[in-house]
């Protein structure tokens, strides 16, 4: 290609990242340019986390078989939930047309619609989501509008090695009790270590502090979903939980760094006799060569005095606003929230479903008997704070509980600490 060859093509690239953003109509939103969408067609890019559970190969397919003009590429990412966000940060701000299709975790839809990088889904982009489960809609849309397409949903859950556990715990102290004389202190010992959940700095850290601690009757925000309210006894009873299990040993000092692949792993080598994970886990520990196949089950999270409180957790598929088929990403929205993709994922990967009556069906309750508690979990689960300033919120929640559970900060400080960042990252 030659250069004059070349800068032209980067200036007909700019005029259709100008023609894209001027698409829609009148309510455009933000100051990047997201419109009402365009309704360009034509093959798209979906970009997603990496696929652990092996789904994406039949999504491709089957979508392709269907679409032969239209196809998707899948581009994987990480299967780390903030490796994951910057990429999409740096791609919207580069206003990478290429990025057609992005899957959002429920913790970034407030940023990504307030910064105009999704296309709201009303008007003609408008989709049903009348037979959803509610928090995945909910969790979807920021000031009262729609951006993005529920995907799968997440609650955390308790597996446990029913072989060596009868009864699943109802209580921390129930779980604590029954590792006694039953555990070692490290996940290489003679015995399995009692608990893990996932303790690296990072988005799982916050799921799983903010999960203390409002199992414990706490809140990490108010009603208002900013004011932080972490200086009370009950954010006290909950982050200390953690840290007396690293301080006690029925948490093992390696799940500090643990994500959820590793917790995951250290469980299905039988290193672990409780661990908190994603209804995800389950169908990975139930496949061939997983040493704790049919020796393990499924509860919901214990708390203080009874079942805990799981955070939200989930992801959507939106349509970027620098995409030039757009039209296309919205029939592909659509096909992604399909009972043909949505039982797929369930009943090959054990992905929560989004649509509600799936839950009910007696069929796959057989073959998934946590079903209802999973349907459960995502319904009583607290989603994390809802603001575009989230990012730092976040870096907030994982900074102060890390420090607390490595024994550098008290929990009260890390608690206090945590109060003033959080104030001073909502305040903007
Ligand atoms: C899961 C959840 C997501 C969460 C992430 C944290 O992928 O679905 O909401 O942010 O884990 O690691």
């Amino acid at each position: 290609m030659s250069p004059k060859v070349a800068i032209g093509a980067v200036s007909l690239l700019s005029a259709a990242v100008v023609l894209a953003g001027c698409g829609g109509g009148n309510d455009n939103k933000g100051s990047s340019g997201a419109t009402s969408g365009n309704a360009g067609k034509g093959p798209i890019t979906f970009v997603t986390g990496k696929d652990n559970s092996g789904l994406m190969p039949h999504l491709a397919e089957a979508w392709n078989a269907a679409h032969p003009n239209e196809k998707v590429t899948i581009k994987q990412q990480s299967d780390q939930a903030d490796q994951q966000l910057s990429d999409l940060q740096q791609h919207f701000q580069a206003k990478d047309p290429n990025y057609d299709v992005v899957t959002v975790d429920v913790v970034w839809t407030a940023e990504f619609a307030a910064k105009g990088w999704i296309v709201p889904l009303t008007g003609k982009n408008a989709m049903d989501t009348s037979h959803l489960l509610g928090p995945t809609v909910k969790a979807a849309t920021y000031n009262g509008t729609l951006y993005a397409a529920p995907y799968a949903s997440d609650a955390g859950l308790l597996y446990y090695r029913k072989d060596l556990v009868p009864t699943a715990p109802a209580t921390w102290d129930d779980m604590i009790n029954a590792c006694k004389g039953k555990t070692s202190p490290t996940i290489t010992g003679p015995k399995p270590a009692c608990y893990a959940g996932q303790f690296a700095k990072y988005e799982g850290l916050t799921v799983n502090a903010s999960e203390a601690i409002n199992s414990a009757g706490g809140q990490i925000v108010k009603e208002d979903g900013k004011t932080p309210n972490l200086e009370t006894a009950e954010a006290n009873k909950g982050l200390s939980f953690l840290v007396n299990g690293f301080k006690e040993g029925y948490i093992p000092k390696e799940a500090l760094g643990f994500q959820e692949t590793q917790s995951l792993n250290a469980f299905q080598a039988g290193q672990l006799l409780f661990m908190r994970n994603w209804p995800y886990a389950n169908a990975i520990l139930s496949g061939t060569g997983s040493k704790v196949a049919g020796k393990f089950a499924i509860a919901p999270l214990p708390g203080p005095d009874g079942p805990g409180a799981s955070s939200l957790g989930g992801h959507s598929v939106a349509l970027s606003a620098y995409s030039k088929n757009q039209g296309t990403g919205l029939e592909f929205l659509k096909f992604i929230q399909s009972q043909e993709i949505q039982s797929y994922n369930l009943t090959q990967g054990s992905q929560a479903p989004v649509i509600a009556s799936l839950y009910d069906d007696q069929a796959l309750i057989q073959k998934f008997p946590y079903l209802p508690v999973l349907k459960k979990g995502i319904e009583n689960a607290i989603p994390r704070p809802v603001t575009p300033f989230y990012p730092a919120v976040t870096e907030a929640i994982s900074t102060n509980a890390y420090a607390a559970l490595q024994g550098q900060s008290s929990t009260e400080e890390a608690l206090k600490n945590l109060q003033s960042a959080i104030q001073s990252a909502t305040a903007g």
